[in-house]
């Protein structure tokens, strides 16, 4: 194909590199002349291993060519990707000034072509961007229309400077947000061919993942730096310590706890957490992350409660009291936090738990319930049906399958049900829906 890159910087002339490697035309635009005359000396703008003998192959062969003009180099090709800078501002903004002043050059461009066009965006975007204003200047200074005359994409970056072309080559998927058919099919046509899955999303969600996956790469050095600094306090071997943590790859190494849902509770993860803070501060080590580990979770308890406030009404049925589905276990369940925080708040509160109801009258939680929550005891029931009737707002807090499809079916248009178990499908409710963060 022809293809034009706007922004030769890492991302840009590695993409260059590549795509004019795989036997594309490419013409690469950039503002800095230097750059460009780097590339037309076949040498690479970028310190990255393998560029300087893939440039100066690719430009032998003469399939690239650069360019300061933003339409010609438009009208000459099919394919157009963005990657110019997107830094950030002193206040933590992003700085689109150079996305948004090419957009417009890339509408006027478009108002000159004749033949359908793709756009693609693998600058870090701000969900929204693209559709929002980056359409709008393009659709603007064209005078054609998204979907139409031409098609936009998003497609995040997963490159790592330093493995560049490694990364390039061997992506963990393709995630190209399109809305349309044809888009895709450009799209396929260039990256099919590539190890790891295509996946098609929406444009906005594309955007985003780009953001959590390189929050979620922080987040991980982080954690494992944190562990590091209470290991030297504990003259533990923190590397022995992470290469077992990694080795479990059922819970630790896995997509286990990384759905999003309703806060964690239970008899372990809160005092183990509390555990390690304390040592933390005895010993004077500052571990900000998993210090707020505790503080992130109450938060979230409270999104609960904020949302069942916002009904205005006064009976309430909660459907779960145990921490977590499949168990009897009431210590630490941010259920229980919740019942309290709705009582304190002057609600009639129900309460339906298969399990906690059978462990209120045998087993260990007997005395638990006795002794610790008795005001909660006392609210709970062992009729669902009453507990619809009597409540014009019902809080599954409980994944139980079979209970789940019993609730939903008898709840009417009366009701309002607050999810925190994020129910799969929604379609056949007949009750007003309010999920937790969904
Ligand atoms: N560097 C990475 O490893 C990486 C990885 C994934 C995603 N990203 C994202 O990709 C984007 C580009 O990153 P980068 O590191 O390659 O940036 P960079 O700063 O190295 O390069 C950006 C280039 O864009 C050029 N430019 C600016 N305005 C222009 C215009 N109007 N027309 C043409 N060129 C213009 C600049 O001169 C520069 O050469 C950013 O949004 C970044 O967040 C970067």
């Amino acid at each position: 194909m022809n293809i034009s890159i706007f922004g030769l910087g890492y991302v840009g002339a590695v993409s260059l590199a590549c795509l004019a490697r795989d036997g594309h035309k490419v013409i690469g635009v950039d503002i800095d002349p230097v750059k460009l005359a780097l590339i037309q000396d076949g040498k690479s703008p970028v310190i990255e291993e393998g560029m300087p003998e893939l440039m100066a192959d690719v430009v032998s062969r003469q399939l690239v060519q650069i360019s300061q003009d933003v339409e010609a180099s438009l009208l000459k090709t099919e394919l157009s990707f963005i990657c110019v800078g997107t830094p950030s501002q002193a206040n933590g903004s992003q700085d689109q000034t150079a996305v948004l002043r090419l957009a417009e050059q890339l509408g006027k461009a478009l108002a000159k072509k004749t033949s359908y066009h793709t756009i693609v965006f693998r600058s870090t975007l701000l969900p929204g961007t693209v559709e929002g204003v980056l359409k709008t200047l393009l659709e603007q200074h064209s005078g054609k229309k998204d979907g139409v005359d031409f098609d936009i994409c998003f497609q995040p970056e997963f490159l790592r400077e330093g493995s560049s072309i490694k990364d390039y080559d061997n992506p963990p998927f393709t995630i190209v947000g399109a809305n349309s058919e044809r888009a895709h099919g450009v799209m396929q046509q260039m990256f099919g061919h590539l190890p790891g899955e295509y996946k098609k999303t929406d444009v906005k969600t594309a955007e985003t993942v780009k953001y959590f996956c390189n929050i979620f790469h922080a987040l991980k050095i982080t954690f494992a730096n944190e562990v590091a600094r209470l290991c030297d306090g504990l003259a533990v071997d923190p590397f022995k310590v992470m290469d077992l943590v990694c080795a479990d790859k059922q819970l630790n190494i896995s997509t286990a706890y990384l759905k999003p849902g309703f806060a964690f509770g239970g008899s372990c993860l809160p005092k183990d957490l509390r555990a390690m803070q304390y040592v933390a501060k005895q010993a004077d080590i500052e571990i900000p992350m998993l210090g707020h580990v505790l503080a992130s979770n109450a938060v979230h308890l409270q999104q609960a409660c904020q949302k069942i406030l916002a009904t205005g009404q006064r009976k309430i049925g909660m459907v779960g009291l145990s921490f977590k589905s499949g168990t009897d276990d009431l210590r630490e369940s941010p259920l229980v936090d919740l019942a309290e925080f709705l009582i304190g708040k002057g609600k009639l509160l129900n309460i339906f738990d298969p399990e906690v109801s059978i462990s209120k009258l045998i087993g260990a939680n007997k005395k638990y319930i006795e002794e610790s929550i008795p005001h909660i005891g006392d609210l709970m029931t062992t009729d669902i049906d009453a507990l619809l009737a009597d409540n014009p707002v019902i809080v599954l807090g409980l994944n139980d399958k079979a209970l789940v499809a019993d609730v939903c079916a008898k709840l009417t248009a009366d009701h309002t049900l607050i999810d925190l178990v994020h129910l799969k499908d929604i379609s056949m409710l007949k009750a007003r829906y309010i999920g937790l963060c969904w």
